[in-house]
């Protein structure tokens, strides 16, 4: 399975390019592409109305001129925020893009996508399932380009359970006592650790399961290196074109 993924340049777009426009913004992604990278990671949320929304946080604030929960707000609404002022005024009008959108745009730039999922506490079945839903027939076209992840295990069930064929890869914050039974049950070929966790042993680990290693979210080149002699097989950037001049 791990022969499917390719990763060169070894670099994924981090919510885009969040160093150079918004995050999780149609801006964010448009610059990764022009940067060159082949790959961008988002991060999916439900609104209220259970519409798959590409945003990070659980509140509105830090990234938008909304406050408060996320799903509280029907998708309609959440349409009216700008998302892109926060970050400079050349983005202001910015929009928070639903998954239709961005799917729209892997299609025609050809970018491979990594599709993290956020849900919030009880969201984990929902949300995976109303993903699935909306990318039904992008799965069965683009089943190497399109790898999924989440910290929540029930999330990933779900998507394995409904979607036995999907690629998933398991994210990794800390090191969890059960990461290495987990990642071979949910049948995961890829797994995404915290580069501040990674040390050479691990990522030997990691590769001896035969599963793709992924390292987030590494800003500097020099660790990137590191990273990669040690068998990581990609590190997600918001900066992707530092670390790309140093490969
Ligand atoms: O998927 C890698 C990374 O995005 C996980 O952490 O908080 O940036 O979504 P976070
Ligand atoms: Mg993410």
């Amino acid at each position: 399975m791990t022969a499917l993924l390719k990763f060169r340049p070894p670099v994924i777009g981090h919510r885009g390019a969040s160093a150079y426009a918004p995050e999780n913004t149609m801006a964010s992604f448009t610059k990764a592409a022009q940067l060159g990278v082949k790959w961008i990671e988002f991060d999916v949320m439900l609104s209220s109305d259970d519409e798959p929304i590409i945003f990070h946080d659980e509140l509105l604030d830090r990234t938008t001129n909304g406050c408060h929960e996320v799903d509280r707000f029907c998708s309609a609404y959440l349409r009216t925020l700008d998302a892109g002022a926060w970050f400079d005024a050349r983005f202001s009008g910015e929009r928070i893009p639903s998954l239709q959108q961005v799917l729209e745009f892997i299609d025609n730039t050809r970018l491979s996508v990594n599709i993290e999922l956020k849900p919030l506490p009880g969201q984990e079945r929902k949300l995976a399932l109303r993903i699935l839903k909306e990318m039904k027939s992008y799965l069965v076209q683009a089943k190497t380009t399109i790898l999924f992840s989440s910290f929540s295990v029930e999330a990933l069930q779900t998507l394995r359970e409904h979607a036995p064929d999907c690629l998933m890869g398991l994210l990794l914050h800390e090191w969890e006592p059960d990461w290495q039974a987990l990642s071979i049950s949910l049948q995961c070929v890829s797994v995404h650790v915290n580069h501040e966790i990674m040390t050479r042993e691990a990522a030997h680990k990691i590769k001896a399961l035969q599963k793709a290693l992924l390292c987030y979210t590494v800003n500097q080149p020099l660790r990137a290196l590191e990273l990669y002699s040690w068998g990581v097989d990609a590190v997600f950037s918001d900066a992707p074109d530092k670390i790309m001049r140093v490969l």
